[in-house]
């Protein structure tokens, strides 16, 4: 299969290149994967109440919730870029590759377009990342088991902040839930 992209921040609809990658993806065709994921969120949501957003789905929390719960599966490289970032995630799970996918596609989605899901654990590394959205070129790349994201910036600060917000992902890739709840301690302690 091909490698799909789709660009943001280059005066591309977004959410029209996001329809048809879904669709040219067959994104959450897997019946099995979503039929256990959907039975897997309500689990999750009683044990990880922290993913709810002052605006976010069921669906978005029930993805945050699957990448949390089956983190293990998931591979992950970042490459710092004196501009950027770029970082390759994948799993071997198809069902855990389309929360993947929804989530990245999703989340940049509402970064492109300003809405903060905020969401209670989520990282202050973000605020930046929304304020300054307009600063950000983003390049998405879909691989059979995961998603290339190459994002730059001409702003260092925006840099920086894209930089950390990437360890960050990387660190809740490898520990899960444990990462979040270490950085929120850290912060409390500041
Ligand atoms: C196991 C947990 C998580 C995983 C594996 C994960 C994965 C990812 C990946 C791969 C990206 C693309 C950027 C990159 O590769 O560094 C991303 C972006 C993003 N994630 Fe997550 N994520 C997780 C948890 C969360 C949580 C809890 C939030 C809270 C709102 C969140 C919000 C976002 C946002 C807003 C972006 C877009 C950032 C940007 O455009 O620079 N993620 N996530």
């Amino acid at each position: 299969m091909g490698n799909k992209t789709i660009v943001f921040g280059a005066g591309l609809s977004a959410v029209l290149l996001l329809s048809a990658v879904v669709l040219a993806q067959g994104i959450g065709q897997h019946g099995h994967g979503q039929a256990q994921m959907h039975q897997n969120h309500q689990h999750d949501m009683a044990r990880m109440p922290g993913l709810q957003g002052r605006d976010t789905t069921a669906e978005e929390v029930g993805d945050m919730a699957a990448m949390f719960r089956n983190h293990p599966s998931l591979a992950r490289q970042v490459t710092l870029l004196p501009n950027g970032i770029r970082t390759e995630t994948s799993t071997p799970d198809p069902a855990l590759r389309d929360a993947l996918l929804r989530h990245v596609i999703g989340m940049i989605d509402r970064v492109d377009t300003g809405r903060d899901p905020k969401v209670r654990i989520q990282s202050p590394t973000l605020d930046i990342i929304f304020a300054r959205r307009a600063q950000i070129e983003t390049q998405i790349d879909l691989t059979d088991t995961g998603i290339v994201v190459v994002q730059t910036s001409t702003d260092p600060e925006v840099v920086a902040a894209l930089q950390t917000h990437a360890a960050e992902v990387s660190d809740m890739a490898a520990r899960g839930m444990h990462a979040v709840h270490e950085a929120m301690a850290r912060r409390m302690q500041q």
